[in-house]
């Protein structure tokens, strides 16, 4: 599989998010990663619904929304409306996964499941054949910047193997603490898609820390 590298613009410099998201695209970043958070399902909040329509009209990249919220069900519909290509959402969460899988794959949108980093593979397993992505959080969801948790290796691998067996084309995303060197072990471990905040943004040069990655 190829590596997909998607920029997080939690990172970014809101002030100048325009300029951040012609930064990103002209680095050779393939995805924009939008997170969203409530205050409830994790300890910060960051932006939502009006941010994402703004991006949506000043970019055309793909763009792959993270929610960390109690009840993603309920907003499905104005995540798909305002420019989501992608939406992921947590198994912890409130909402009966199947159902959230179902609200998005029935918006014509990407669907992926993320799990915390305590949340053991096989919680996913029932859900993989119905998920277009599964998300290892590889940080605790909430903060950019906090260190990579090595331990997620052995559970990319698991699950990984189990959807060679059931759902060969599914995506493993990665988020949290990537740099050049965690990417190239998750990528040796089964990961595909590696989200990046404070690397890309904090680095010199974004293409070529992009480059690092893949
Ligand atoms: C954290 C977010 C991440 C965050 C990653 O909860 O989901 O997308 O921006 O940031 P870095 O790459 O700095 O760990
Ligand atoms: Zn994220």
């Amino acid at each position: 599989m190829n590596t997909i590298v998607s920029a997080s613009i939690l990172s970014a410099d809101v002030c100048r998010l325009g300029e951040e998201l012609d930064r990103i695209k002209s680095s050779g970043c393939d995805h924009v990663h939008f997170d969203v958070m409530d205050g409830v399902f994790v300890p910060n909040i960051s932006y939502g619904i009006p941010v994402l329509a703004g991006v949506r009209k000043r970019t055309d990249m793909f763009i792959d929304v993270h929610l960390m919220i109690t009840d993603p069900l309920k907003y499905i519909g104005v995540f798909a409306d305002n420019g989501a290509d992608m939406i992921s959402f947590h198994l912890e969460s409130e909402s009966d996964p199947e159902a959230v899988l179902r609200e998005i794959k029935s918006r014509g949108k990407k669907a992926g499941i993320a799990l915390k980093p305590a949340t053991p593979a096989e919680k996913v397993f029932p859900y993989i054949e119905l998920a277009d992505m599964v998300l290892v959080m590889t940080v605790e969801p909430g903060f950019g910047g906090q260190g990579f948790i090595y331990e997620m290796q052995d559970k990319i691998k698991e699950i990984r193997a189990y959807a060679h067996k059931v759902k060969p084309e599914l995506h493993i995303q990665v988020d949290g603490g990537i740099n050049a060197e965690t990417a190239a072990l998750v990528r040796a471990a089964g990961a595909d898609i590696l989200v990046a905040g404070s690397y890309l943004f904090k680095a010199d040069d974004m293409s070529a820390a992009a480059q690092s990655m893949r």
